[in-house]
């Protein structure tokens, strides 16, 4: 493995998660976040004493962005809210998707700009009644429909990409992305990745613009060159459900990855725990939304 030095080592003290996902670092206070989609808990960790945190703020959080303010937003079930990290209180609510019973938020991010990204799916994960909308001050636009299984989105450093995975295409769709407007602006093309085990779940980019993607289902890490959009790294998790990935440390060459418990929760593995692994490729620290 090029870019790996070290085994991935479940990060110790942390709770296991039924469904782990959508990690990020946040450089100031040092701290990762993640949640816990069916245990209903936003789960924050120190890394310099090891101190766990876990806060409760509504029914299927699936994604937690830092905003300007200080405050947390989080995407809930059909909600965009934001929280204040401290307490856990909700500060106020910033959006309310109409999707109907069946459909839930999934992952978020914010843009380069400080939009919010966020996409749905469907619960049964079967139908494409999913959407992925934005939201800034001129408030909530869909940007794109018939999606089933919104997950990773990232955006090459210049902001004119944009990579964005609906799980059971089994590939990342290449977007043009109009940063100034917070707009798609048609595909550039396709990453496939149906020969590899599992469908690809959440994601993010290095500093070498290259995005990372967990595959569910598939125990891995993967690292694809965006020129080529090919696979060059691969990574094993001695866990079969990994969900997302980011990257975090004081120097930002630590992989955090989320995984989950298979549904049956039967797994006696390491199965919903966070995993670290050193690497020598650095990562890029998450934009801030401005809402
Ligand atoms: C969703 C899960 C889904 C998985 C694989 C996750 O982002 O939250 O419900 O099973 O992706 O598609
Ligand atoms: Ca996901």
């Amino acid at each position: 493995m090029a870019s790996g030095l070290s085994k991935p080592m479940v990060l110790s003290n942390v709770p296991r998660s039924i469904l782990g996902e959508g990690p990020i670092w946040l450089p100031e206070p040092g701290v990762l976040y993640w949640v816990d989609i069916f245990g209903n808990r936003v789960h924050s960790y120190r890394l310099s004493d090891g101190s766990v945190n876990s806060i409760n703020v509504g029914p299927y959080p699936s994604c937690v962005m830092p905003n300007d303010d200080g405050n947390l937003i989080v995407t809930i079930k059909d909600k965009v809210i934001l929280v204040n990290p401290s307490d856990g209180s909700v500060v106020r609510t910033l959006a309310t998707i109409n999707e109907g019973p069946g459909n839930r938020f999934n992952d978020c991010k914010c843009d380069p700009m400080g939009r919010l990204v966020a996409g749905t799916m469907d619960m049964s994960e079967r139908n494409p009644t999913g959407s992925l909308y934005i939201l800034d001050s001129r408030g909530l636009r869909r940007i794109l429909a018939s999606v089933t299984i919104s997950n990773g989105i990232a955006w090459s450093s210049d902001g004119s990409v944009m990579y964005y995975i609906d799980s059971p295409t089994r590939r990342v769709t290449v977007f043009k992305y109009d940063k100034s407007e917070g707009a798609l602006e048609g595909t550039i093309g396709y990453i496939n990745l149906s020969s590899l085990p599992g469908v690809p779940d959440g994601m993010t980019i290095d500093s070498e613009d290259y995005p990372w993607v967990a595959l569910y289902g598939g125990g891995r890490v993967i690292r694809i060159n965006p020129n080529t959009r090919s696979v060059v790294e691969q990574v094993e998790l001695p866990a079969q459900y990994t969900t997302s990935c980011t990257f975090g440390g004081s120097d930002l060459r630590t992989l955090f990855i989320t995984t989950a418990t298979d549904r049956s929760r039967q797994t006696s593995g390491p199965d919903g725990y966070v995993f670290s692994l050193n690497l020598n490729v650095k990562g890029t620290v998450v934009n801030k939304c401005r809402l």
